[in-house]
């Protein structure tokens, strides 16, 4: 089923804290969920695997054998989440070259869009050298809850050079830093409504997405 990688040249912009999230989220409404965590610090495949959730399984894995695991895990998962380090372009081509979905995220500053861009060509190079469509989307992460101007600014430099991106973005919340600190979904943690209704939001997002590409496909 879908295989969905989030990948950023740029490290510490919520490709972990997002894919905690989603998956969670996505488990407890009761989808099969399995994470791919591509990131030898393992952070992903630590703290989800210690919120012990029914319908989520984790596993990590190397540019050697991710590929393989993709595969495997598409045949049973109602959705694969692949958490990509901030770094190695090896290990993004492996990954992406078995994803139907890749999530670019972004810190909103004109440093972090470079670097994002940069992740996007890198997409489009394995793109070219698998000769198969692979469909990408920016995501602004960490933005303000009380909206600055960075944020659309961000926006407008990617609309504007004619990228795609997500509608709804990872809000900057403490209650995403608990749920590491707790190894527990938001929807556990007091006070953690905002984000988790911020997640609800780009899961719905997410999941039109996927929608629409399986009708496009049909
Ligand atoms: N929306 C958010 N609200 C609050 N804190 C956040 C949010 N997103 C990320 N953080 C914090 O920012 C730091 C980096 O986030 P995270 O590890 O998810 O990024 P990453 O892109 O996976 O980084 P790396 O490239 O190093 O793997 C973490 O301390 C995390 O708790
Ligand atoms: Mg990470």
């Amino acid at each position: 089923m879908p295989v969905i990688s989030l990948s950023s040249a740029k490290g510490g912009v919520g490709k972990t804290t997002l894919t905690t999230a989603l998956g969670a989220a996505w488990a407890l409404r009761g989808e099969a969920v399995h994470v791919i965590d591509a990131d030898p610090r393992g952070h992903a495949s630590r703290h989800l695997g210690a919120f012990g959730l029914d319908h989520l399984t984790v596993e990590t894995a190397t540019k050697a054998t991710i590929v393989r695991q993709i595969s495997a895990a598409r045949t049973t998962a109602d959705v694969v989440l692949v958490d990509l380090p901030g770094a190695g372009e090896d290990v993004l081509t492996f990954a992406v070259s078995r994803s139907n979905l890749v999530i670019l995220p972004t810190g909103p500053s004109a440093m972090d869009i470079t670097d994002a861009t940069r992740t996007w060509e890198a997409v489009a190079a394995a793109s070219e050298a698998l000769d198969r469509h692979i469909q990408a989307v920016f995501m602004l992460t960490r933005v303000k809850h009380f909206r600055t101007s960075v944020a659309s600014h961000a926006r407008a430099q990617l609309e504007g050079a004619g990228f795609p991106v997500l509608r709804s973005e990872l809000i900057e919340r403490v209650a995403f830093q608990e749920m590491m600190f707790h190894n527990k979904p938001l929807a556990q943690i007091g006070g953690a409504d905002g984000a988790a209704a911020n997640v609800a939001a780009i899961l719905a997002e997410i999941e039109d997405i996927l929608a629409s590409m399986a009708k496009a496909a049909a």
